[in-house]
């Protein structure tokens, strides 16, 4: 909601996944490339929040960097289902309005930010799945991207581990991840993105909590935009993303507070590992997580840059 005469703040968060650190999932060059990773789709929305443009614009920039990269969970660097394929997911929503939109099932879209936003602002629905969302994808002519720009090495040995040990029964805990952004815009408007690849092995047609609008994300002008990571089948039962919003819409949390009491409660209760990103209304940045590592990085008007994978890392 604009305001006259409101100051012109602006806030970015964005996160590259949440689990244990797992041998060669965090190796020093890894880490390097995830915190280059996670600077570049801070620069990205930053550039564009600056420049006055809007938090949708910001979160689908950022999410764009981060699905373009190998080292993240979505789009590039996706993880392998358990017939060895890719099936991407993603959901964007604006909290002006309450737009949202959502694609799941995807094969060969390279940004399916870019598609999910596509379904909010120009379908009359909010979420399309695989053959449909596809075929929407060429309508609107966005880019594709062939089986080898989304194979990555350390994501087929991930799968190849997870068949040994698992046998195609329960995807592999530790290997998930995501991506996400919030921002504030200087209009004062609200807006998150999520995208993945899901859970390594993960059955076919498996959805997780990254499309579904109120579990893995969700955005109000009322209370704050909230892009959530972890083990999705938790994130939906115990929708994360709108929890976190009404503790601060109608709990009168701060969003730290409400981030932390969603994560370290509802979801720690059920079994639930993973965490949160939120922006609220002032533009206050919050990380909420229950593993021993989230990716992920915050800029701000007033801020310089920073980003964090441990507990202890400042940011
Ligand atoms: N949060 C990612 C997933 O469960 O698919």
């Amino acid at each position: 909601m604009t305001r006259p005469g409101q100051d012109t703040a602006w806030s970015l968060g964005v996160h590259g996944g949440a689990g244990v650190n797992r041998g060669e999932a965090l190796l020093p060059d890894h880490r390097a490339a995830i915190r280059s990773g996670l600077e570049t789709a801070l620069t990205a929305g930053a550039r564009v929040l600056e420049g006055g443009g809007s938090s949708v614009d910001a979160v689908e920039a950022a999410v764009r960097c981060l699905e373009d990269s190998p080292w993240f969970n979505a789009g590039r660097g996706s993880v392998f289902n358990a017939r060895g394929e890719i099936e991407l997911e993603a959901s964007i929503m604006e909290g002006r309005t309450l737009a949202a939109g959502a694609v799941a099932g995807l094969r060969g879209i390279r940004n399916p930010v870019t598609l999910a936003r596509r379904v909010m602002e120009r379908s009359p629905h909010v979420f399309l799945h695989g053959e449909g969302a596809i075929a929407f994808a060429t309508a609107e002519g966005l880019e594709t991207a062939d089986a080898d720009w989304f194979w990555t090495e350390h994501r087929w040995k991930a799968f190849e581990r997870a068949r040994g040990i698992a046998q195609a029964s329960a995807p592999q805990p530790g290997e998930h991840g995501t991506v996400g952004a919030v921002a504030l815009d200087t209009a004062g408007n609200l807006a998150a993105a999520t995208s993945t690849g899901g859970l390594t092995n993960k059955w076919l047609g498996r959805i997780g909590d990254t499309p579904i609008i109120g579990a893995g994300c969700y955005a109000s002008n009322a209370a704050c935009a909230v892009s959530c990571t972890g083990q999705g089948e938790y994130f939906i039962r115990a929708t994360i993303a709108r929890d976190i919003a009404a503790l601060i819409e109608y709990g009168g949390q701060d969003a730290q507070t409400a981030a932390r009491l969603a994560i370290e409660q509802r979801l720690a209760k059920i079994g639930g590992e993973g965490g949160a990103v939120v922006v609220d209304r002032s533009g206050t940045i919050a990380f909420a997580f229950n593993t021993e590592v989230m990716l992920r990085g915050k800029v701000s008007r007033d801020s310089p840059s920073r980003v964090g994978i441990h507990l202890a890392d400042l940011c």
